[in-house]
């Protein structure tokens, strides 16, 4: 995830339960309990006895501001199982070592976190974390699969990398912080209205090369589109993004086709649009590239004071993949202009046939949609427009789902059939 840590959708005011099993990983599983606190949820952390041998209940406890559990039996533990998996919006287990997912699979109830995974009924994320060669033993192989097919739970990684001292390097990493948020979002966004859905996103700029070293291109950052479709993703879609260059990372759980120029971009979307019930078009396309890219490198003319570029007109993706739209798609574009904003963004919207349109200044509040917030303003064919205050891209994304959430849904039941 990117953007800033501050209680928002989904993670605000939700109970998690954070697992912590015994494994060298554990240490990154400090900053996990940190991020989702910081994003507003209430984080129970459950120590395996392996688990204190890494790290202790009292970095938690001085993160989370809540008591850290590790005993079954104690005093004040009794019922503790059951009360906090009852409680729990979602449970993720980070990291989940072969042995932790062993017990699981095998339904064992012999320490405090293993009974709470017996007692809960809400969505389970494990992040397994191990050597390679333990993740790929037929035993583990099959645990996991029984965990994730039978029982339901989301299997979060693991990712290849280098292991702990000593490994080498190979699949056993577990993922790291800012991506398990995402599927302990996705978790607690279970029955959103997108679960299953394709959803496709275009994003940042397009580069037109002038020649080899040279391009015409835009401010855009690609982060509104990144943002969105990290958004669509927690909500249970299928995500197709497709991106102009940015050093934006590639969203967790989300399909990421890179292209650079507008033609590469619309070949893209009209390879992917016949399926997608949502489409939104976020990308700042140039709308003219140079007619002819030279294939050497322009030299400075000592004699000339100017040099011309001729350009010619690019293809305007949203209108020109129109007819290839599956039918009850539900289509958001965005405006982006320096004058007259709301009269010129609805005649796009007419125009290209969107169902909202977000449409912001170029020159608006907190430098415009080109840094980390924006403001802007959502507008629908019917009803007055709505005003959005300044406010990060991550919140707009939400903003801008949740419109297509409460929209007609007349035409987007239409979107799954
Ligand atoms: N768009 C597109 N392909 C283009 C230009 C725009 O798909 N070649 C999409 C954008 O992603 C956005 C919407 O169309 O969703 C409007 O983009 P914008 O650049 O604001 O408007 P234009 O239609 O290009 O009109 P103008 O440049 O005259 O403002």
């Amino acid at each position: 995830m990117s953007g800033a840590l501050v209680p928002r959708r989904p993670w605000r005011d939700r109970r998690i339960v954070q697992g912590v099993s015994g494994g060298i990983a554990a240490y990154k599983s400090v900053q996990l309990a940190r991020d989702l606190t910081r994003l507003g949820a209430q984080v129970d952390v459950v120590l395996t006895r392996g688990a204190t041998r890494f790290v202790t209940p009292l970095s938690f406890e001085a993160l989370t501001g809540r008591k850290v559990l590790t005993e079954l039996f104690s005093a004040d533990g009794a019922a503790m199982h059951i009360r906090l998996g009852v409680e729990a919006d979602a449970v993720c287990v980070a990291p989940a070592t072969a042995d932790l997912i062993a017990r699981a699979a095998a339904g064992r109830a012999d320490d405090l976190l293993t009974t709470t995974l017996l007692a809960t009924r809400a969505p389970v994320v494990i992040c397994p974390a191990m050597n390679d060669r333990m993740y790929a033993h037929p035993q583990t192989t099959r645990n996991l699969a029984y965990l994730q097919d039978e029982l339901g739970y989301a299997v979060a990684g693991p990712a290849t990398g280098p292991l702990a001292f000593g490994e080498g390097e190979g699949p056993g990493r577990m993922l790291e912080p800012p991506d398990i948020v995402e599927h302990v979002g996705r978790a607690l966004e279970k029955d959103a209205f997108l679960a299953g859905r394709q959803v496709l996103i275009t994003t940042g700029p397009t580069r037109e090369p002038v020649d080899p070293v040279r391009f015409v291109g835009n401010r855009s950052s690609g982060r509104m589109g990144h943002a969105l479709a990290r958004a669509a993703w927690r909500r249970g879609a299928r995500v197709t993004l497709v991106s102009g260059p940015t050093h934006l990372a590639r969203p967790p759980g989300v399909q990421r086709t890179r292209v650079a120029t507008a033609r590469e971009m619309l070949d893209a979307v009209a390879e992917a649009i016949p399926r997608a019930d949502v489409v939104i078009f976020a990308a700042a396309v140039a709308d003219y590239r140079p007619a002819r890219a030279r294939s050497g490198k322009i030299k400075r003319a000592r004699e000339s004071a100017s040099l011309s570029v001729e350009l010619t007109a690019n293809p305007d993706v949203a209108l020109d993949t129109l007819p290839l739209r599956k039918p009850g798609a539900r289509v958001v574009g965005f405006a982006l202009e320096t004058d007259d904003l709301l009269a010129r963004a609805r005649t796009k919207m007419e125009r290209k046939a969107f169902d909202l349109i977000v449409a912001n200044h170029a020159r608006g509040p907190g430098g415009g949609p080109f840094g980390e917030r924006n403001a802007v303003t959502l507008l629908a064919p019917d009803g007055p427009p709505e005003e959005l205050p300044l406010m990060p891209k991550d919140e707009i994304a939400e903003a801008v789902l949740d419109r297509l959430d409460g929209a007609p849904a007349r035409r987007f039941s239409q979107a799954s059939s």
